[in-house]
């Protein structure tokens, strides 16, 4: 498969990083099936989609008819298999090894066995998700960053059977997507959570140590080392179930103490307040629609 041989891209989940990369591929003129477990979901991430073209729009970052050519770019499913169609696959869904693992399986019986299978987890070994499918070469790792609409970085990750072509043909459809490709070995984290989880984690053990308020380690991580958001309101962001899974596997497979998730993270995840997305975090968000 080489990228001109790219011109449906499938994505699997549509939650915040799924219906973002959605919107990417849409814009970049690619046709896009988005596939999703749950029709609310599909509904509430096309919604999404448009209200963000809109803004887009508005700032001229956009043009209007790219915009309107983007929505018309997507189609909605619940079934697996109308990803058949796609030369490109990139799965979104939840950060879980099972789930995942279930869903490359079932991916590599929907799609021609020629046909990229993308992965988009931020800490799960894409060698695993490789060997559960008969196709470990075009298996390989696309990591978007948050939100997938407006952050420049992908990094690629091969796993160990992952072919060099494989990882050339990624590297130059996030650059058709108009992202820059950064490659990097598969390890826990790559290079952005590797850095980034335990700063996050780390205020989170200054808040549950009561060393601040929330509000007080977000302006000073701010206004202190020039981050345009503080690491709680990033981790509301991200999703705290997301930091939570991300340290979890990090702690695990890396096996440093250092990564130990800490607790409040995890009583805030058991409470169902994981940020943005459910309305509450640290902090308190109006509901989106
Ligand atoms: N949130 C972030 O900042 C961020 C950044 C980079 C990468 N990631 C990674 O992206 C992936 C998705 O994260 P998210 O934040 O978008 O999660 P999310 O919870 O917002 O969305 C996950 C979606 O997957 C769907 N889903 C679950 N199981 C499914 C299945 N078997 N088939 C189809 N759909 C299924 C859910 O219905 C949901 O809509 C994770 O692997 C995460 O690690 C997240």
């Amino acid at each position: 498969m080489n990228l001109e041989q790219v011109r449906n891209i499938g994505i699997v989940g549509s939650g915040q990083m799924g219906s973002g990369i959605a919107q990417v591929c849409a814009t970049a003129g690619y046709s896009v099936w988005l596939q999703d477990v749950s029709t609310r979901q599909l509904e509430k991430a096309l919604s999404g989609i448009r209200r963000s073209l809109e803004r887009l729009a508005s700032k001229k970052v956009v043009t209007d008819d790219q915009a309107a050519g983007a929505v018309k770019n997507i189609r909605v499913t619940e079934k697996l298999e109308d990803l058949a169609s796609c030369q490109f696959v990139i799965e979104a869904i939840t950060e879980s090894p099972e789930a995942k693992l279930a869903l490359f399986r079932d991916l590599d019986h929907a799609c021609p066995p020629e046909v990229v299978l993308a992965s988009n987890t931020s800490s799960i070994p894409i060698t695993k998700l490789g060997a559960a499918t008969r196709r470990p070469p075009l298996v390989v790792g696309m990591h978007f960053m948050n939100p997938p609409p407006l952050m420049k970085l992908v990094e690629v990750v091969p796993g160990l059977d992952t072919s060099d072509q494989t990882s050339a043909l990624t590297r130059a459809l996030a650059e058709k997507l108009g992202k820059t490709p950064v490659c990097c070995v598969e390890q826990p984290g790559f290079i952005v959570n590797r850095i980034l989880l335990p700063m996050i984690n780390e205020a989170i053990y200054a808040l549950q140590e009561g060393l601040a308020s929330a509000d007080d380690i977000d302006k000073a991580m701010k206004l202190g080392t020039n981050q345009p958001m503080g690491p709680l309101a990033l981790a509301d962001l991200i999703g705290l179930d997301v930091c939570l899974a991300i340290l979890e596997v990090m702690h695990r497979e890396i096996g440093d103490p250092k990564y130990r998730p800490a607790p409040l993270l995890r009583k805030y995840v058991d409470a169902g307040h994981v940020g943005r997305k459910s309305g509450r975090g640290f902090y308190r968000y109006a509901a989106q629609g």
